[in-house]
């Protein structure tokens, strides 16, 4: 079985084939990172390159960690210490890597579409590890992934997508995600941080927190993304926090048990309030240690190697 792309661009152009197949190669994976030895050969001949012109904690150390269990050699690159600083252009940085036998590019950057044009631009396999407010992948995947294994399949289940819709990649890879897995979508947040027309992509909209937690099996909190608001679109996050932000008192007030999840990085006391974060209902360390497995499968199934 081979994913219908040769890039992971964005879940977008991903079937729900493609899905459910990286779905079950992480499900192998998993199995061997249970192992005392965690580590398998399968791409001991592949080199691969984490170019990040954006910080990272959770992602570029779960790639690497991905690409070091599967026996790959991984390069790390961060802008601050390269050539970019001296005006280095992303496809000559690509290129000239690429020179010295890179198989896979794994990038991060703050631009919309800069995987889409490496992938048009240089010979390798690409992986999008979020490209400013447009996808984060992995990331969705990870997530859905970590929401099939708690509610054992996410046809019919409800999430609620909570926050920073408008800047958020890692909401719209969610949508994109949930929706091809047959799951139902809410997205809730202050009306000034809601795409206009987000409906059309089969999703529907509250501005209420309390009505979509009482709807949702799973809500999915996102950071607000003060980086990348260029100008105030609500008045305090004090006042953020009041409204929509989740907090223990709030979840026990609910009448059923529901699943709260968050990408990181937290901003704790603002869009979720730690004994929210810390409590039964979270499922967040899980997500950051199935984002292994899951890189692990994108990585193998992007090589073009044929044995796990
Ligand atoms: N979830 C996520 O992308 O986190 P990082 O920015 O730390 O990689």
């Amino acid at each position: 079985m081979a994913l219908s792309t040769k890039h992971l661009l964005g879940i977008k152009n991903l079937t729900p084939n493609d899905i459910e197949l990286i779905f079950q190669t992480a499900d192998n994976f998993k199995e061997v990172l249970k192992r005392p030895i965690k580590k398998v050969p399968t791409l001991r001949d592949t080199t691969i390159v984490n170019l990040f012109y954006e910080n990272s904690t959770r992602t570029r150390i779960s790639f690497e960690l991905a690409e070091k269990r599967l026996g790959a050699d991984t390069i790390n690159f961060a802008t601050s210490s390269s050539s970019v600083s001296k005006g280095e252009t992303l496809i000559d940085t690509a290129q000239n890597i690429l020179a010295m036998k890179v198989d896979m590019v794994v990038l991060r950057h703050s631009a919309s579409g800069a995987p889409h044009f490496l992938s048009n631009h240089i010979n390798a396999a690409i992986i999008n590890a979020g490209d400013g407010t447009n996808e984060h992948p992995t990331q969705a995947l990870l997530d859905a992934y970590s929401i099939r294994e708690k509610h054992k399949s996410l046809k019919g289940k409800k999430v609620a997508i909570i926050g920073d819709i408008m800047h958020s990649r890692v909401a719209l890879s969610n949508i994109y995600c949930l929706k091809k897995m047959g799951a139902e979508v809410t997205v809730v947040g202050p009306p000034t941080l809601i795409p206009k027309h987000i409906e059309s992509l089969g999703v529907q909209v509250t501005y209420n927190l309390k009505e979509a937690l009482d709807w949702c099996d799973v809500a999915n909190i996102l950071r607000i993304q003060l980086e990348r608001q260029n100008m105030p679109l609500f008045s305090s996050l004090r006042e953020y926090a009041l409204f929509y932000g989740v907090n223990k008192s709030l979840l026990d007030s609910l009448k059923k048990e529901i699943t709260i999840m968050h990408p990181g990085p937290i901003n704790r006391g603002v869009e979720l309030s730690s004994d929210a974060a810390d409590s039964h209902h979270s499922l967040i360390l899980q997500q950051v240690e199935n984002g292994v497995a899951i890189r692990m499968a994108v990585l193998y199934l992007l090589s073009g190697k044929q044995e796990v």
